[in-house]
């Protein structure tokens, strides 16, 4: 793929909605039932067809930079640690101490092996045993048979995947389709991890319906985006993943980048920046948003699963291209704030109070407009990797298109 080609195809299409103030629509209007936000066993099928099927997009790659750096994180109830390992490599582990299961570390750190705090067996940061305490009374152990469980893991675009099943061998291009490369122009393996929250929520896919339409942005965000704020999203998609670009002339708070200076340059003169214009959608649960105060910046969001169908935590990941100096600090906090009340006071709240009446059982489908085709297209591939046996492969899931 030509990276360039694609990025410039793109924002020459959005210069053309910009022009016209005009959406392309979905097809049609469509509906599902409520059931799907509440039905237990369909989100035990979630759970195992696409959180152990598909790549996850885990962590970014500043979040470990150096050899020894870890991240311990509860991903759809598998618990996993990321730990770049002394050839530089992110390995993806089960966060479980092969004796008994007792879980290695605890948030993020840094260490020189993984020692557990349970009966201080150690492991290597690449997983292989290194040390059993008391050897001699424990008895002979199986040095291969305990090396920590490992999956299948990718980093690409300064950004970690991994697939949650060790007996998986994923073709990640092919999941990708190049939309990595796209994301790849960032240049996120060179930014800095500012901050991190955790906010919970409603359902996982009620929670990150939220992040695929701008229709409701003048109305649930009026008081904190402005009641002036454009609600027409143009779609790009790619494969399972997407981009939304916000069809609106007037600046507003999130300005992303100013796509529309481009309309008076020759496009070969087009500055890379610009480019990235709009929402960055990795299926099936992150989102990328950039912002401009306190310096460049991006929002990566990730909504998990939480522990029933009804509930889900939203990570909200800053990055920053540059750590703020010293008189910008207080202005990227405020802007982590301010995205952190948008969220964790309008979005989420909007999804419990959703929730509530979806499990009533009296409101029996939902609705998605011809505005709202990026929900519809999220909808349709949770759809496909749901409904495909759990023995498919993740290639003749993404094949079936
Ligand atoms: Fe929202």
């Amino acid at each position: 793929m030509d990276v360039r080609a694609k990025l410039v195809a793109d924002a020459r299409h959005m210069l053309e909605r910009l022009e016209k103030g005009t959406i392309t629509p979905a097809p049609a209007r469509t509906s599902r039932p409520s059931s799907i936000y509440t039905d237990e066993a369909l989100f035990g099928r979630e759970k195992e067809r696409i959180f152990r099927k598909a790549p996850l997009m885990l962590a970014a790659s500043c979040e470990l930079r150096r050899a020894g750096d870890y991240k311990a994180m509860d991903v759809a109830g598998v618990p996993v640690l990321l730990v770049r390992g002394q050839d530089g490599t992110v390995r993806t582990f089960l966060n479980a101490c092969t004796h008994r299961a007792a879980k290695l570390a605890h948030g993020c750190g840094h260490a020189a092996r993984l020692t557990c705090p349970y009966h201080a067996w150690s492991f290597r940061l690449d997983g292989a045993l290194l040390a059993v305490a008391s050897r001699g009374v424990f008895g002979e152990v199986d040095a291969e048979e305990s090396r920590l469980v490992s999956f299948p893991t990718t980093e690409r675009a300064g950004l970690i995947w991994a697939v949650l099943d060790p007996d998986a061998s994923p073709d990640f291009d092919a999941f990708l389709g190049g939309f990595d490369k796209l994301i790849a122009q960032f240049g996120f393996e060179n930014w800095h991890h500012f901050e991190s929250r955790s906010l919970p929520g409603a359902n996982w896919k009620l929670a990150f319906d939220a992040h695929l339409e701008f229709y409701h942005l003048p109305v649930l965000h009026r008081a904190t985006f402005g009641p002036g704020m454009s609600n027409l999203a143009e779609y790009f998609f790619h494969g399972p993943h997407q981009r939304l670009g916000l069809v609106t002339n007037a600046g507003h708070v999130l300005e992303q980048d100013d796509v529309a200076s481009l309309a008076t340059l020759p496009e070969g003169e087009w500055p890379a920046t610009p480019l990235l214009f709009g929402e960055w959608i990795i299926f099936p649960n992150v989102s990328i948003n950039c912002f401009y105060k306190g310096g460049r910046g991006v929002i990566i969001s990730q909504v998990f699963p939480g522990a029933s169908v009804g509930e889900s935590v939203t990570v909200q990941m800053f990055l920053h291209e540059n750590p703020p100096a010293e008189d910008l600090v207080a202005d990227a906090r405020a802007m982590s704030d301010f995205l952190g009340q948008v969220v964790g006071e309008e979005d989420l709240p909007m999804s419990r109070g959703q929730q509530e009446v979806l499990e009533s059982g009296l409101l029996p489908r939902v609705q998605f407009g011809r505005n709202e085709g990026g929900v519809q297209h999220f909808h349709e591939w949770i759809d496909r990797f749901v409904e495909a046996p759990r023995e498919a492969t993740l290639a003749a899931v993404m094949g079936g298109e």
